[in-house]
């Protein structure tokens, strides 16, 4: 496995960051420096960032879990609430979550031990899809899905057009299903609060073709090898 590959898959950091610490000096193998990013490591080479012996899971572990509200999504939390790490104790490897929802948000959220996908799935530029189906308070007009489509102004910035679709609207609130492929700090509420609607409940239904499905709220289960491939862009061997 080639070097930066080997420093990423161990969560060190990405595989352009592992051959920046490599041509600078930080990185050894079997106690000898190595500066150059092209370098292969084989089963019984013992690898040193920065002074530390680094190596990836033996096994590599792909999870869905349905995040229940209230629980945050870290590794752990200085106000000693209840981490999505807590969701996962029954699985042998310690898996750790890919991007974010915000605590008050449900429903999908991938976890896993593999540094290198973790970073790469959640890099600002890697376009997956991400859904979500929102229950919002009041009427959603034909013209605040419009908006929602065509893109909203945050923090001075237009977000990318989105599929907006409304799944029903009653007297005292509205159902929509949002897609869309940036990642900016609560933006699905910051979208909705740019047309002038409140967010009552957030539920990620959808990463990519991966889908949250029937799973039970606070369960999690396995991604198939279809669906890591899926996240990857690979279209399969
Ligand atoms: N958008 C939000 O507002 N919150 C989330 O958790 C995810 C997307």
């Amino acid at each position: 496995m080639r070097l930066n590959k080997y420093i990423a898959r161990a969560g060190v950091c990405s595989r352009r960051r592992a051959d920046e610490l490599t041509a600078n000096g930080n990185v050894k193998i079997n106690g000898n420096l190595v500066t150059s990013p092209g370098v292969d490591v084989g089963e019984r080479d013992i690898v040193e960032v920065n002074g530390r012996v680094i190596a990836p899971p033996k096994k590599f572990v792909y999870i869905l879990l349905n995040k229940p509200k209230g629980y945050i999504t870290t590794v752990r939390d200085d106000r000693g609430r209840p981490t999505v790490m807590e969701l996962t104790q029954d699985i042998d490897e310690r898996v750790f979550p890919v991007g974010r929802l915000d605590a008050d948000t449900t429903g999908l959220l991938i976890m896993t031990n593999d540094g290198d996908f973790a970073q790469t799935v959640a890099h600002p530029g890697h376009e997956v899809h991400k859904t979500y189906r929102a229950r919002v308070a009041g009427v959603i007009s034909k013209e605040k899905l419009a908006k929602l489509r065509r893109g909203v102004e945050l923090d001075g910035r237009l977000t990318a057009p989105a599929y907006a679709e409304l799944v029903r609207q009653s007297h005292s609130n509205a159902v929509v299903d949002i897609s869309i492929r940036e990642g900016r700090n609560r933006q699905v509420r910051k979208m909705f609060a740019a047309v002038g609607s409140k967010v009552i409940d957030l539920q990620r239904t959808a990463i990519g073709e991966i889908l949250l499905g029937g799973l039970k709220t606070g369960h999690w289960r396995k991604l198939s090898k279809a669906e890591i491939d899926s996240l990857l862009g690979n279209k399969g061997e």
